[in-house]
This record gives C-alpha cells, sequence and structure tokens, in this order.
C-alpha cells in the first residue's frame, strides 16, 4: 500500500508522514526532498533559477515513480495533487489523506519561516492571509478527492485505523 499525505504548506505532511510510516514500518518519502537532492537545489533555487513549470514536471515524473512502489507512505508538496492528472494518479494507486486546516491555522504556522518557500517569501502578513485565502479556495476542490479527510489535531492512532480500513 502507497499513503499519499496530501495539503497546504504547512499542514505537517512531513511530521505526520515520518511518524505514520515509522509505525507502520514503511518507507518514507517528501517529495520535495527527493526533488531538492535531484537537482542539489533549494526549492527557493529550483523556482528562481529553473522556474514553477519545470519543477511540477519534476513533481509528476516523481509521482510517476512512486506509484511503482509498495508499502510506501508520501509526503507531497502542497501543490502536487493540483497540478496535470496528479490527483487521479494519487487516488488509483493509493490511500490519499488530506490534512485540513483553517486559513488561519495555516497562516500562523507558515509565517515564520516564510522565507523557505518561493511562492510567498515576499508577501507581507496581509498578502500571506489572501495567498492562503485565495489558494485555499482553489485547491480545495482537488484535495477533498482525498479518499480521508482529518483535522491537524488527528492522533496517529486514528490515522492508523483509517489507513487499515
Ligand atoms: C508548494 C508547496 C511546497 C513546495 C513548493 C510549492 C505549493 O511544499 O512543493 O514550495 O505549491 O503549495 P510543502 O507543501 O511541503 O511546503
Amino acid at each position: 500500500m502507497i499513503i499519499f499525505l496530501i495539503g497546504f504548506m504547512g499542514s505537517g505532511k512531513s511530521t505526520t508522514g515520518r511518524r505514520l510510516s515509522s509505525k507502520l514500518g514503511y518507507d518514507f518519502v517528501d517529495t520535495d526532498e527527493v526533488i531538492i537532492d535531484r537537482y542539489g537545489l533549494s526549492i527557493n533555487e529550483i523556482f528562481f533559477q529553473i522556474g514553477e513549470e519545470k519543477f511540477r514536471e519534476s513533481e509528476t515524473l516523481l509521482l510517476n515513480e512512486l506509484i511503482q512502489k509498495e508499502s510506501l507512505v508520501v509526503s507531497t508538496g502542497g501543490g502536487m495533487p493540483c497540478h496535470s492528472e496528479n490527483m487521479e494518479l494519487i487516488n488509483a494507486n493509493g490511500c490519499s489523506i488530506y490534512l485540513k486546516l483553517s486559513p488561519q491555522a495555516l497562516f500562523s504556522r507558515l509565517s515564520p519561516g516564510k522565507h523557505k518557500r518561493p511562492l510567498i517569501k515576499n508577501l507581507n502578513d496581509e498578502e500571506l492571509m489572501s495567498f492562503v485565502e485565495e489558494t485555499l479556495l482553489e485547491r480545495e476542490p482537488l484535495y477533498s478527492k482525498a479518499k480521508h479527510v482529518v483535522g491537524f489535531d488527528t492522533d496517529l492512532e486514528e490515522l492508523l485505523a483509517l489507513v487499515q480500513t
């Protein structure tokens, strides 16, 4: 089985994914980390030197590789399910879990480390809040195609029970 954690930037996919994978004894993959390794560049550098379009192509390529594997927990980049046919691929090949947070909660979690994320690094507080609200509205229809939708405070035992049903 492959478990895909999806959701907005800052929703806790990597932390949750790591914990879930160690409970299940599965390998863990963070798609951003793999792409960083492949380019030898940070996400900021990839966006600014190579461009978002190439980054999105790399995400789709990587997803196509990952679906060949088994016993894996994947933390996806926040935009991955929203480009190409990625959400369909995710659902056809694994169990998807959407970590759903409110725009306010996302704002609070994203604001302190925003310099690490190219889409928000130059935004002031007001712009960041609008970006989160507007982008979430656009992406929600795709995120909501996940098999399971859970809140940020869902504990590991609940998640385990979900994926084992
Ligand atoms: C993005 C989310 C980021 C990273 C890139 C673009 C997005 O991943 O892939 O900055 O479009 O939402 P995280 O969700 O892991 O921050």
